[in-house]
């Protein structure tokens, strides 16, 4: 569908937009946690978090860091998205929900990971829900909706901590997993690698794996088996595609015609995830959770390589 931009904010390299449907209709509702895949004037097609004060069908908001390495998405919406410009985007997906049996909700973000914990902090201000918010970042000046994050109602239940290092990063979470009870309590995260793993590695050990929920929308970690070629063999198509070093499965098959699929290639919206019915991936991507990585039933051609030298997929 076709929304229209109807206000640009910036605020020390990050910039909020707000988006209403051309047409003045109501958008499609989500809920907290939902990302929407938005096409930009330049063909590229990215995903941003809706990171509206109350989920509502009237506009999204969306907020976009500038990023040094822009591989083309934040540097358009900054330097040619004006107020007035039509995008198209996608219907609301949502990989990174809260989790309803929870009785305490911790909700950690890294930088401009703050925008999909926005939503949550605000759905359980509102559901009464308890929570702690904890905002990570280089200095106050790069913290994202800081007038929101500092004021009534949220200031009560946020924590930001300013250029920390690793140390007192891991020992910050540390004590705020500590202060939840270690039965009923989930953990979210959304950030940097090294920040989210900072979170992982301690929210797991203390609430357990399907207790703590991630998400990132920033780039993927280069697979430790990037450089190995593989075959990939498709199972309807009936046909093998040789997947050299250094280039993606997806790229591949579309070079070969095969019709797949795709949207952010990073391994995040799950657009191009296919069935595994042989061989053993090496999943890579934030997308699938650590069940489904064990499992090995599903492959997300974008960004991971299988482990054995042939993967049998069901396309
Ligand atoms: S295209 Fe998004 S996960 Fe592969």
């Amino acid at each position: 569908m076709d929304v229209v931009i109807s206000s640009i904010t910036d605020t020390n390299g990050i910039r909020v937009l707000e988006l209403a449907a051309v047409d003045g209709a109501a958008l499609p509702s989500y809920e907290a946690g939902a990302h929407i895949d938005v096409t930009l004037g330049n063909g590229l097609v990215r995903q941003y978090f809706l990171c509206c004060r109350e989920p509502s069908s009237a506009g999204y908001r969306i907020a976009v860091k500038r990023e040094a390495g822009s591989r083309g998405g934040s540097a358009w919406l900054h330097d040619m998205a004006r107020t007035g410009s039509v995008l198209s985007i996608g219907p609301p997906r949502n990989a990174f929900a809260l989790a309803p049996q929870a009785g305490m909700h911790l909700l950690f973000a890294g930088g401009i990971g703050i925008t999909p914990i926005l939503s949550m902090a605000y759905t359980l201000l509102r559901r009464k829900q308890p929570f702690r918010l904890a905002c990570y970042v280089r200095d106050e000046a790069s913290l994202a909706f800081s007038t929101e994050l500092r004021a009534s109602p949220l200031a009560p239940y946020v924590e930001v901590f300013c250029g920390l290092g690793p140390q007192d990063t891991a020992a910050s979470i540390g004590k705020l997993l500590a202060a939840a009870p270690a039965n009923d309590s989930h953990a979210y995260v959304c950030g940097p690698a090294a920040f989210m793993d900072a979170v992982t590695a301690q929210a797991e050990a203390r609430f357990g794996a399907s207790a703590l929920h991630k998400e990132s929308f920033g780039a993927v970690p280069a697979s430790g088996t990037s450089e190995q070629p593989f075959v990939l063999r498709l199972s309807r198509t009936q046909c093998d595609i040789a997947i050299p070093a250094g280039r993606s499965a997806l790229a591949c098959l579309q070079d070969a015609g095969i019709n797949i699929d795709s949207s952010c290639e990073v391994g995040v919206c799950g657009t191009c995830r296919t069935a595994v019915l042989d061989g053993v991936p090496d999943h890579q991507g934030s997308l699938l959770s650590a069940q489904e990585r064990k499992a090995n039933n599903c492959f997300l051609p974008c960004v991971s390589r299988p482990l054995t030298p042939v993967l049998v997929i069901d396309l």
